[in-house]
């Protein structure tokens, strides 16, 4: 049993596989935060409560206390909470706003009842994380019908708890939510830390670490989508916490739309953690009888620092989240066009781009952007998904027979969400495109998005795009995304349910990969937008694998790849080897250390492969033959960040298989500095008393050496190099 309650102390206790968190039902049948972190015992916690500060505090509305005891400090404002609400005393940050039709904006949502169900219901609408007992703890309001479901899901075998509320209308009248987080929890003080990770396009997901301070500390997106600005997720860790060690907090939510994450520091000292959907230009209209379902907060803690938080997400998403026919399966190999022709093809040269790695293992061939309507350049033909004939003479039959005749697979690009204003499909609906009246769109990267938030837009994007995938034999899908919403406004919907669409459009998003992606269970699909922009969990729940950035310089790709593993797991990076000098920033880097960088994920190849020699065949031969030889240990061990390449001029990372007999390290040291001594590298995560072998040393050393004394740096003399280990238990 991973949830218990104890009906006397009315203690709810969720225990993980290295973890408990606790609340209870407080007097006032109030849902009372306890306790998150290592696991402890089934003991009454109460003993820990505060009577809070003597100040000047709301107290709980309606009470009447004795004479003698004005004093005391019940108020909603110092109960640590499971959920804050507005109006009623408490004045942090209110995870819930509703208005009725009067206007008025007080809640008071009390525990009624709760329920423990053997698995996790789906949230309808809205990917999340399968399977977990789970807890259902339903608040309802004293004085009118507005009810909240807060959901709790834990694993036997994981160090997260998968939050989310639901928030109802029992009532007979309408009600307005204006903020409706997921979740809410309290820390006991401010110690922390906050950690986030924020980026823009080609430079996705750098650290950030802000010292928790009084106020709100906020991250949040405005843009319909997830982003590369900021991630959806937030981390504290405690003060001094190190990447080995130390407690850290995560909360990371399974959502792609507009969001916020907040870190309040509370004047009683203790630091409230709340979010979900942003609020800022949100509203929701609930008539009666109906419910908002919010999107799923994935909270991790850890006492081996940011390290292992990450490694909770990891195995948490790899086994609940990612659709497990692909999380830790071997991946298709691709060598796609983009980078190589560009929109300049035609048959031949994509199928002489096929025939140039043809016998290297590369197993996939992906067709990029430019293959339909008329699109020759950005300006037009997003829309319009059949194909363009002037350039594939022979259609999309003739290009796939030739890649199937190679004994490969063949994958197609798709921008589901756009349309150009030079389409047909632009002609045709130009009311299907987002815009407001009396306003003109932004003509972001030349092109408009489809209003999602319509049922018959998402029809035909469905129908145009399932007739490709129904009539020609295609394996593998990139799903792209190239710019954010503006304009937002929806045809034919009421003034006061505009303000719903950002998450409504987030809705039409999953809608579409509930009936392209899932109804296609034989096609490999990633994920893409505009490189990493839309790299969230919602999106891994469909995309086992994403494109992290379109910058795939290898010095570039160190921090990225280092950022974003902070949450996401090694199988989620889509990696490229490319051309030099690089196409975003124009440096030139070995192939070696391209390649070994790109093997850090799922690898592929970007760049001119119709002009490759024997010689070059022979080298990918051996480089993919060496990806294949650790992409199980990649995909489903844990990682050990050794260097951090934003703090230094060395990059580490190191995965162990589960059973610790196989291990990998690939380092990284960015410049050579003159007469520098060579550095020592780390070895984390192997087993103490078992023994190595290192083939790249000729040495069998035991696991308490490696990773006591390190290894030799020893790079080749020149900038941006790279060194792999290899690590074999012998016993
Ligand atoms: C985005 C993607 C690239 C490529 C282009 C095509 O930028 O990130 O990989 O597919 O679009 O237009």
């Amino acid at each position: 049993m991973a949830i218990t309650f104890d009906q006397v102390s009315k203690t709810f206790y969720l225990d993980g596989k290295n973890i408990t968190y606790a609340f209870f039902i407080n007097e006032w049948n109030y849902a009372e935060h306890l306790y998150f972190g290592k696991t402890i015992g089934h003991d009454d916690l109460r003993f820990i409560r505060s009577m809070g500060g003597l100040s000047a505090l709301a107290v709980i509305p309606g009470e009447i206390r004795p004479r003698d005891t004005w004093w005391r400090m019940d108020s909603y404002h110092v109960f640590p909470s499971e959920l804050t609400f507005y109006g009623s005393g408490d004045y942090r940050e209110s995870a819930v706003l509703a208005e009725d039709i009067q206007g008025v904006r007080v809640s008071e949502l009390l525990y009624v009842s709760h329920e423990i169900l053997p698995e996790k219901p789906a949230i309808c609408g809205m990917p999340s994380m399968k399977g977990g007992e789970t807890l259902v703890v339903h608040l309802q309001d004293k004085y009118n019908g507005f009810g909240c479901d807060l959901y709790y899901t834990v694993y036997e075998d994981a160090d997260v708890v998968a939050r989310r509320a639901v928030y109802r209308n029992n009532g007979a009248e309408p009600l307005t939510l204006r903020r409706a987080y997921s979740f809410a929890f309290s820390l006991m003080d401010q110690e922390y830390d906050c950690i986030t990770l924020h980026g823009t396009w080609a430079r996705e997901r750098r650290i950030d670490k802000t010292p928790m301070h009084h106020g709100v500390f906020s991250i949040d997106s405005k843009r319909t989508t997830s982003s590369a600005v900021l991630n959806p997720f937030l981390a504290l860790a405690r003060k001094g916490a190190t990447e080995e060690h130390g407690d850290v907090y995560g909360v990371s939510l399974v959502y792609s739309s507009s969001f916020v994450l907040k870190a309040e520091g509370v004047n009683d000292g203790r630091t409230l953690i709340t979010g979900g959907i942003n609020d800022f230009d949100f509203s929701w209209k609930l008539e009666p009888g109906t419910c908002l379902e919010t999107p799923e907060a994935v909270l991790a803690y850890s006492n081996e620092g940011v390290g292992g938080m990450s490694r909770c997400y990891h195995d948490a998403y790899r086994r609940y989240l990612i659709n497990d026919r692909f999380a830790d399966q071997p991946r298709p190999l691709v060598i796609n066009n983009w980078e190589g022709t560009y929109f300049k093809f035609n048959t031949e040269k994509l199928k002489a781009l096929a025939d140039g790695v043809a016998g290297t293992g590369i197993d996939t061939f992906v067709l990029d952007d430019g293959w339909f309507g008329v699109r020759n350049d950005e300006y037009s033909g997003l829309g319009d998904w059949f194909v363009n004939t002037q350039k594939l003479e022979g259609g999309l039959k003739d290009i796939i027979d030739h890649v199937h005749g190679l004994g490969m697979r063949f994958g197609l690009w798709f921008e589901p969400e756009m349309v150009s204003e030079d389409s047909d499909l632009f002609r045709a609906h130009p009311d299907w495109a987002i815009g407001a009246p009396g306003r003109p769109r932004c003509r972001t990267r030349l092109q408009f998005m489809l209003d999602l938030t319509r049922k018959e837009v998402r029809d035909y994007i469905v129908d145009a795009i399932n007739k490709v995938l129904r009539e020609n034999e295609i394996d593998y899908v990139k799903w792209d995304y190239n710019r954010n919403v503006t304009e937002s406004w929806s045809v034919g919907r009421e003034p006061e349910r505009q303000a719903e669409f950002a998450h409504r459009y987030a809705l039409g998003v999953y809608d579409l990969c509930e009936r392209i992606v899932n109804a296609n269970p034989h096609i490999f699909f990633e994920g893409c937008a505009g490189g990493g922009a839309r790299f969230d969990p919602a999106m891994l729940a469909y995309f086992p694998q994403i494109w992290t950035s379109d910058d795939t310089d290898a010095e570039e790709r160190t921090k990225i790849q280092y950022g974003t593993s902070l949450v996401y797991p090694l199988s989620s990076m889509s990696c490229h080897v490319s051309a030099v000098p690089n196409h975003q920033t124009k440096r030139i880097t070995d192939l070696k250390t391209r390649t070994e960088i790109a093997h850090l994920g799922p690898t592929g190849y970007e760049l001119d492969s119709s002009t490759f020699t024997d010689a070059d065949r022979e080298e990918i031969r051996n480089s993919v033959q060496a990806f294949r030889s650790i992409e199980a240990l990649l995909y489903q061990g844990d990682l050990y960040r050794t260097e951090n390449p934003m703090e230094g001029n060395y990059f580490g990372l190191m995965v162990v298989s589960k059973d610790k007999k196989q291990g990998v390290l690939t380092a990284y040291r960015r410049t050579l500095i003159a007469n520098e001594d060579p550095a020592v590298l780390k070895v984390r995560g192997l087993a103490p008393e078992k023994k190595y072998y290192v083939p790249e040393l000729e040495l069998t050393l035991q696991g308490s050496t490696l990773m006591g004394v390190g290894l030799p740096a020893k790079f080749k003399p020149a900038d941006f190099q790279t060194l792999v280990f290899h690590f074999l238990a012998q016993d």
